[in-house]
């Protein structure tokens, strides 16, 4: 399709039937889903070399640092969901860390909050986190070298790619803030000033420079080297906090999954300081006692979804933060508050939901300590399942690359509460538990999850796209295990989000009349989008072959091998 189907979604506005389908591709040795077919690419090739789910998925995700770099990269974080052949599951946290130096009011100034500096610039990096969890990744579970994974990335950098009209549409977007600074000036405009345009050849010889660094001397180079020290000595020469002594700091942290029970199945996910996770489990714990397939049909399930995600996120505003420095209750998950929430759902209307819930524990046991974004997924026939979600926040992150690196450096910082009350830059609000604080990660949305039947992987899945991340997620998992949707038909439906605040409940033009009609008379305020978020999805099917899909709403590949 893809953009074709897009573009029929969004001009006819039509619903689908359920036999219309993303692209799906098959494969009997290992399957891999991403934006881009470049990456999708590099993890076949990893798979050819001897490489198993885990090779494949970092080498999608380097690679995706090279043609999707306004998405994600080196400069960015990440959190991947692992399950091992050997029956091993766990998160690598690769989320940014705050600069030491960073304070609660880093980003106040007069009383005021000042997201322009949370969002762009130098105050706006956290320190990157996702080039040592993807190390971390291949040297614990994988079968080749980081180098292997990096080597298409440097090759593709080197060469140049010709940019989609996507691609196009960013720099065009975010022209301004690119423009501020130097490198970012240089790689994304031609030598008249104008941006770089559908068709035209992106080559990045500084980013094909420094992958060929850390192929050759390791994350060292990145984390204690040349790269750390170049970062700190251009923060402090325009006005950033950040230093060579914050990269060195940088750890991955290994955490459990989060494993709820979900009908007869077991749905892992990232816990904090990822909410996605958490509320991933939460919705579907409230939605656990309705029969969805029989629920009275679409308007009724999407109603039944939108007040869930009312509660969840009004939760997620008040409760959720890093482990490590806030008290998250484990409670937020406990069956009973789930149903108790439940409970407060109208069936017939949309309920006002005023404030958090006070789960049980709440002062007691707490978790241990794009259209954004980019997710991917792999597994192999070995029985390895990764489910990764990386980012460097917004299109092109702070906008800036510190000169001779070709890395575009997150601005993650905007993901904390940079004020209660202030939204971010995806109207999210937050407390005192998402409040900056030196060595704190930020609280996230990513919502890598892995589907467990019998104990065994069937699905590993998520999404791009701020806190849409949570209801894409939530929506994929209904659709094909409620409703018996392969990943290609799950992809295809059309979303609705909901996240508290505002109290809008976003919708995409696929969403019939009737079904607006109805979630109207219910009492929801709609607001359209044309695109909520970005989903990759791969499963195995009972004859244990695996079924990959891309979301149609970008040109992504699935491919299976
Ligand atoms: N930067 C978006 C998220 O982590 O949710």
């Amino acid at each position: 399709m893809r953009s074709s189907m897009l573009v029929v979604m969004v001009v006819l506005g039509c619903a689908f039937a359920l036999t219309v389908r993303a692209d799906e591709a098959t494969g009997r040795r290992g399957i891999v889903a991403t934006v881009h077919p470049l990456a999708t690419e590099a993890a076949l090739a990893a798979f050819s070399a001897g490489g198993n789910a885990i090779d494949a998925a970092a080498a999608a995700g380097a690679t995706l640092g090279v043609v999707d770099g306004f998405n994600s990269g080196l400069g960015g974080g990440c959190f991947i969901l692992i399950h091992t052949a050997a029956g091993e599951s766990l998160v690598l946290d690769g989320r940014e860390t705050a600069p030491a130096a960073a304070t609660a009011g880093l980003f106040v100034r007069d009383g005021k909050a000042d997201t322009g500096a949370s969002q762009t610039g130098p105050l706006a990096v956290g320190v990157p986190g996702a080039l040592a969890a993807y190390a971390e990744a291949v040297r614990r579970f994988g079968r080749l070298p980081l180098s292997a994974a990096l080597a298409p990335g440097a090759r593709i950098a080197g060469d140049g790619f010709v940019i989609d009209a996507g691609y196009a549409r960013k720099i065009a977007a975010k022209a301004d803030d690119l423009r501020r600074f130097p490198a970012s000036s240089e790689l994304f405009f031609t030598s008249d000033g104008s941006p770089l345009a559908v068709g035209d050849r992106l080559v990045q010889p500084d980013l094909a420079a420094s992958y060929a660094r850390i192929a050759a001397d390791g994350p060292d180079w990145f984390y204690r080297g040349p790269f750390a020290q170049a970062v700190g000595e251009w923060m402090a020469a325009h006005g950033g906090i950040l230093t060579a002594a914050d990269f060195a700091a940088y750890r991955v942290v290994e955490r459990a999954p989060l494993a709820t029970p979900y009908r007869r199945w077991t749905v892992l996910g990232s816990p904090p300081p990822s909410s996605g996770g958490v509320h991933v489990a939460q919705i579907l714990r409230m939605l656990e006692g309705h029969d969805l397939a029989a629920a009275g049909g679409t308007a009724v399930r999407e109603h039944l979804l939108a007040e869930s995600m009312k509660l969840a996120f009004a939760d997620r505003a008040h409760w959720l933060g890093d482990p490590a420095f806030a008290p998250v209750p484990r409670g937020l998950v406990d069956p009973a508050y789930c149903r108790a929430l439940a409970a407060r759902i109208d069936p017939d209307r949309a309920a006002p939901v005023t404030g958090p819930g006070v789960p049980p524990g709440a002062d007691a046991e707490f978790f241990s300590a794009g259209r954004h974004t980019t997710h991917f997924s792999a597994a192999d026939a070995e029985g390895n399942w990764v489910a990764c979600t990386a980012t460097i926040n917004t299109h092109f992150g702070s906008k800036v690359i510190v000169p001779g690196t070709g890395i575009i450096l997150n601005n993650e910082m905007d993901d904390f509460s940079v004020q209660p009350g202030v939204p971010n830059a995806f109207g999210l609000v937050g407390g005192a538990a998402n409040a900056v604080a030196p060595g704190k990660r930020p609280l996230s949305s990513m919502s890598p999850t892995i589907v467990l039947e019998d104990g065994r992987p069937i699905l590993a899945l998520g999404g791009a796209g701020g806190p849409t991340i949570i209801s894409q997620t939530v929506q994929n998992i209904v659709r094909i295990l409620d409703l018996g949707q392969t990943p290609g038909e799950a992809l295809v439906g059309a979303r609705i989000h909901h996240q508290w605040r505002p109290d809008r409940l976003v919708v995409e033009p696929g969403i019939s009349a009737d079904v607006r009609a109805m979630l109207t008379a219910r009492g929801h305020v709609l607001q359209d989008d044309a695109v909520i978020g970005v989903s990759q999805i791969v499963a195995r099917r009972p004859d244990g072959t695996f079924v990959g899909a891309s979301d149609p709403r970008v040109d992504g590949k699935a491919a299976g091998w």
